[in-house]
């Protein structure tokens, strides 16, 4: 598998003794997993090996709404975009938008807000004669994503008719229920199914970011191949021979000394969805009120999402002098696919010339070495998880590793990370506060709190 994860740097490693003695608790919850996934309840370990007929199907899919659009807005929020971008910006680049649609496939553009000046100007901006829209949603009730569709319909009724409407839009929701499926019954949308035991920000290798990547040109069999590869490298219950529970060990371990603060930072501003996709999974995995024994434990680490080196210049100030509890992922490239030499333009100015000749790969990589050890001069621990280039295998292992490594501390930590009853709150209250029926009672809640 391509990447290694660096030696831990900084005056509070922690000890081989300290991994040695969490190995045993790594067993135990390896065990705990194994059950939960023969249960079924861990259908993200089962995403890299998807029927060949679901890929051909979301691949069908893909080439239907490519034939007759450019683009493609995603109408999804949380689980059900931020992977579409991570691995879309990975690949296409930060930039992606400067130019127009291509060979390379459609152009993404994931909506995951429903901010009516953000959502307004992109409906302004892209041709809605040659734009079609994949609505995401596992629940098929999240108001954003709701409200947004039925501003859609209308604009697209109104704009091409009823039936040229239909062919714009693709469904993507519970296999079972939910109002999407309710719709598809009555109006012949095509409709693709989310399994049910994948929660949202574990669904990237489903057809939650599947479709969206296939329409905008990806290799979606290479990133699930990656995957395939990583569950096989993260297979065995020994801590040291698996990288998802060192990486995992190695959190819980700096978490339990009073690292509560992850920062994620890609040298690499192509990454930096990756570290917002990140940001989600161990945010929404992790922050949890109660331990599986239901005490009260309010446990979990903060994640930052950063990008060097240009956080280096605002953010690295807090990291190298503030509070001591911050623990730094970097993600370095062995390659970044291109490169562009420096030309020695002014030999006689010292503070330039040493520049001359080198490469701004090579400025950039030193940079994130530097970084890294300015921390560890200053007793700040950090660590890297090495990639040998961005491609779509290499995203397809550090997804996984990544999910394995959250269920894992999860484990550690002893609270469910599959669910997230604090998102569910802020969903039922908005529908109570919007006038939902069957949320009576969440409504006078709001009411009671908007008096107090
Ligand atoms: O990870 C999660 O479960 C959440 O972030 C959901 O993905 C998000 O709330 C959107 O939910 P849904 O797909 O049901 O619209």
């Amino acid at each position: 598998y391509a990447y290694c994860l660096g030696k831990v740097i900084g005056a509070q490693g922690i000890a081989d003794k300290e991994l040695v003695d969490l190995s045993a608790k790594v067993a135990q919850v390896h065990q705990r997993l194994g059950e939960q996934r023969q249960a079924g309840d861990l259908g993200f370990m089962d995403l890299p090996d998807q029927p060949a007929q679901l890929l051909e199907t979301i691949l069908e899919e893909a080439a239907r709404l490519s034939s007759i659009a450019d683009d493609l807005v995603v109408l999804g929020i949380g689980g059900s975009a931020l992977g579409a971008t991570a691995v879309d910006m990975a690949l296409k680049g930060a930039l992606r938008y400067a130019q127009p649609a291509g060979p390379g496939g459609m152009r993404l553009f994931v909506a995951d807000n429903s901010d009516p000046r953000f959502f307004g100007s992109l409906l302004d901006r892209v041709d809605l004669e040659r734009t079609a829209f994949a609505v995401i949603s596992k629940s098929g009730s999240t108001a954003e994503t709701m409200s947004q569709f039925l501003v859609v319909k209308e604009l697209l009724e109104r704009r091409l008719g009823k039936e040229e409407t239909l062919r714009r839009l693709v469904f993507i929701t519970d296999p079972a229920k939910g109002n999407l499926r309710l719709i598809a019954k009555e109006e012949p949308v095509p409709i693709l199914s989310v399994p049910p035991n994948v929660g949202g920000r574990y669904s990237v290798l489903s057809p939650v970011g599947l479709l969206p990547l296939a329409c905008a040109g990806h290799d979606i069999q290479a990133l699930l191949a990656g995957a395939g590869a990583m569950a096989e490298a993260c297979a065995s219950p020994e801590l040291e021979k698996n990288p998802a529970y060192m990486l995992a060990a190695l959190n819980y371990g700096f978490y339990q000394r009073g690292r509560n603060v992850l920062v994620m930072m890609p040298y690499a501003t192509d990454l930096f969805g990756l570290a917002q996709w990140f940001a989600q999974l161990w945010a929404e995995s992790l922050g949890k009120a109660q331990s599986l024994d239901g005490s009260t434990v309010n446990l979990g680490q903060t994640p930052v999402a950063a990008v060097g080196a240009t956080d280096q210049h605002s953010q690295l100030q807090l990291y190298m002098e503030g509070p001591q509890d911050k623990l730094i992922m970097f993600l370095t490239l062995g390659n970044y696919g291109r490169d562009l030499s420096i030309p020695d333009l002014y030999p006689r100015i010292d503070a330039l010339s040493y520049l001359g000749g080198r490469s701004l790969a090579e400025l950039v990589q030193a940079e994130a070495r530097a970084t890294a050890a300015a921390l560890a001069s200053q007793g700040r621990p950090s660590y890297s998880l090495r990639l040998p280039a961005i491609g779509p295998e290499v995203l397809g292992e550090v997804i996984y590793l990544l999910e394995l490594a959250t269920v894992m501390t999860g484990g550690l930590l002893n609270i469910n990370p599959l669910d997230q009853p604090g998102v569910e709150l802020s969903k039922k209250l908005s529908y109570g506060l919007m006038g939902r029926k069957g949320f009576e009672a969440e409504a006078k809640q709001m009411r009671s709190l908007d008096a107090g």
